[in-house]
């Protein structure tokens, strides 16, 4: 079996009612293993947790309940070792490009001379195609500039775990399509361990391993774990032409506009058909290959001589 690198362990978050009396329960129950060196993506739609689970591993959110463990040990608060790429770039206003980046350098490794540092985020801000925008803050960037400062701060701290919350969403296709190949390339040299939350499913099909699926909230489970069935080396140009694209894309959109809000029905159905939905062991699907089947059952010589 996999080695269980990261894993969440029956976490839960709710959240008192602004009203006032009794709380919300985003999501309940949620166990996931992240093996080392995979890329894992989940989707689900909004509102059903998802920035609140990747918070939780990254140490920033506390659950209600349960725990995660990483690397045998439960996790207490953040770590350079887990970085993270937000939704929203996160930067601190009153730095410039440079300076955001080498601040994050300086605190993985502070022993390193100022030249060593700004040696190491020069190579990220080119890697996320900003060289010429060193020295400019914040303010002067557009939204998709912002959003490359906050990939190259991440992949600065080459992490071994990396968390990503739609790091993609506010870039122009263009833009998007580079980084993405530049994320993969950079995940599969290093063999980062990711978590990539996102909206676009030919993204996760593109990136990732496995997709998690998640339901609706409040109270969100997670249904399933589609397996990606693509070969590992694909290219974005002509993903679309294998066989298993497909089967993966249309399984992963016929959860999100239909099953992801009826996901109590088909627990119910499961249940009657002696199938029951396991919270511990969400089932894992690999759309496109099919389902092994049962050798046809050869009777046995008792069998045969009985029937004689
Ligand atoms: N600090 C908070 N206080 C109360 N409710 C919150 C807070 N943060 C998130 N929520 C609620 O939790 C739910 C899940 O939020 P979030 O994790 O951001 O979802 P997603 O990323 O899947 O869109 C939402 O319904 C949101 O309103
Ligand atoms: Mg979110």
């Amino acid at each position: 079996m996999a080695e269980r690198y990261i894993s969440l362990e029956a976490i839960a978050r709710s959240y008192p009612n602004p009203a006032g009396g009794g709380s919300t329960t985003v999501f309940q129950d949620l166990w996931l293993t992240l093996p080392r060196g995979t890329f894992t993506c989940i989707i689900g739609h909004s509102g059903c947790g998802k920035t609140t689970v990747l918070n939780i591993l990254a140490g920033l959110d506390r659950p209600s309940a349960g725990e995660v463990v990483v690397d045998g040990t439960a996790i207490d608060g953040p770590s350079l070792d887990r970085a993270v790429i937000f939704q929203s770039h996160a930067l601190l206003p009153w730095k410039t490009v440079i300076g955001n980046v080498a601040y994050a350098v300086r605190s993985k490794w502070p022993r390193w001379s100022n030249a060593e540092v700004l040696a190491h985020a020069r190579k990220f801000i080119a890697l996320v195609g900003l060289s010429g925008a060193e020295d400019k803050k914040p303010a002067h960037l557009s939204g998709g500039m912002k959003q490359r400062v906050g990939i190259a701060r991440a992949l600065s701290l080459e992490p071994k775990i990396l968390l990503m919350d739609e790091p993609f969403s506010a870039l122009d296709a263009l833009t998007r399509g580079t980084l993405q190949d530049e994320v993969r390339k950079i995940c599969q040299e290093t063999g980062q361990t990711v978590l990539m939350i996102t909206h676009d499913v030919d993204e996760a099909i593109y990136l990732a391993d496995r997709v998690v699926l998640m339901t609706n909230g409040p109270g969100a489970v997670i249904a399933e774990i589609v397996e990606n069935t693509l070969p590992m080396q694909r290219d974005r140009h002509d993903i679309h032409r294998h066989p298993a694209y497909y089967p993966v894309r249309n399984h992963i959109i016929d959860f999100l506009v239909t099953r992801s809000k009826n996901f109590d029905v088909e627990r119910t159905a499961l249940e009657a058909a002696g199938m029951p939905w396991n919270a511990r062991q969400p089932r894992l699907v690999r759309p496109g290959i099919p389902e092994p089947t049962l050798a046809p059952s050869v009777p046995t010589l008792a069998q045969r001589t009985a029937t004689q």
